[in-house]
């Protein structure tokens, strides 16, 4: 196996206060800690297994980091029942058969071997990203591994430990440059020890107050300061109430979307009763954040205002 082209790699990322100055020209906000576990897996490399929860940024992450090294990004997309087939490689049988039957109008016959050459192989994702010939290594994102059984992580373990894998019928094939390897989990199941022993481990967290206004305003340039300040704030008052499904970066930014497509330039009761649905999926959801008031995640401040008025109002009335 030819090594990473690492004269190439530590050019283009030479540090991890490049790496977060380089993601963010591609539109992609690292805080210093995700940056260094991504900066590691690029430079040593080392598969990383990024967990959050969703709409945190896991799979961006993957697809800013090819971007920025300008290489192709194999996706695995995994989910239940996901085999060898659909993940490494395939035999083209229609193309097999044809081979077959073109071989005996002329009047040959076809040998077995030439049967199972590499003319007659489906790649898939995996297979494609240890086959890319660079000049840079691919990325290749192994999302939501944890949809996936455990069987199919067991396989998993060759191609990370020793970016090989073994097709019978051919043998051995070793990455020609080793893939930056990115796996995604939400955690749906914990997934095996000798997974994660092979990789390195980050969580991400739900970004900062100024982080998210960062992120919505790299995301959607045109919406406002303010609103995208709004939103920001909204989302975090409805990520501390008792949701089912707590809003994340990703709706954060529907959110902003759906305000601008509606002429929405305050966020105020009335904007987030038109929107909610951008940001809150479950009736249950929209209930509890009524309950808390809109006016309230709208603005806390004025909320508290309007109701020690209403309270010295009353009281007036009462001593009238
Ligand atoms: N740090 C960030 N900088 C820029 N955009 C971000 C960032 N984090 C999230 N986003 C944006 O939020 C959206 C959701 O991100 P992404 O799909 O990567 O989340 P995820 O963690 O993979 O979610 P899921 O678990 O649901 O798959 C995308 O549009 C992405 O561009
Ligand atoms: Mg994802």
């Amino acid at each position: 196996m030819s090594p990473p082209d690492a004269t190439d790699l530590a050019d283009l990322v030479p540090d991890t206060e490049s790496l977060v100055a380089r993601l963010a020209e591609v539109g992609y906000l690292a805080d210093p800690n995700l940056a260094t576990a991504l900066f590691c897996a690029v430079r040593l490399p080392q598969p990383l297994l990024l967990e959050g929860e969703a709409g945190v940024g896991k799979t961006q992450a993957a697809k800013a980091l090819a971007e920025l090294l300008d290489t192709p990004m194999f996706r695995l997309q995994c989910f239940e029942g996901i085999d060898a087939s659909e993940a490494l490689y395939e035999w083209n049988y229609p193309r097999q058969l044809l081979g077959i039957r073109l071989a005996e109008a002329r009047g040959e016959g076809l040998a077995e071997e030439s049967l199972f050459g590499e003319d007659y192989l489906i790649r898939r994702p995996l297979l494609a990203a240890l086959e890319h010939p660079g000049p840079r290594p691919a990325v290749l994102l192994i999302d939501e591994v944890d949809r996936a059984d455990e069987e199919f992580e067991a396989f998993l373990f060759e191609l990370l430990a020793e970016s090989t894998v073994t097709i019978p019928e051919i043998g051995t094939l070793r990455a020609t440059h080793q893939p930056i390897v990115i796996l995604t989990s939400n955690r749906t199941r914990d997934l095996h020890d000798a997974l994660k022993r092979r990789c390195l481990y980050h969580w991400i967290e739900y970004p900062a107050l100024a982080q998210a206004i960062a992120i919505v305003r790299a995301r959607v340039p045109e919406a406002s300061l303010e609103l995208a300040t709004q939103v920001a704030g909204a989302v975090q008052r409805l990520r501390s109430l008792d949701v089912q499904k707590p809003p994340g970066v990703a709706e954060a930014i529907d959110w902003v979307h759906a305000a601008q497509l509606l002429g929405i330039d305050t966020l105020d009761e009335d904007g987030i009763e038109a929107t909610l649905g951008s940001v809150l999926k479950y009736r249950e959801d929209h209930d509890v954040a009524r309950a808390a008031t809109l006016r309230w995640i709208a603005d806390p401040a004025r909320a508290l205002r309007q109701a020690s008025d209403d309270l010295r109002s009353d009281a007036a009335a009462a001593d009238a």
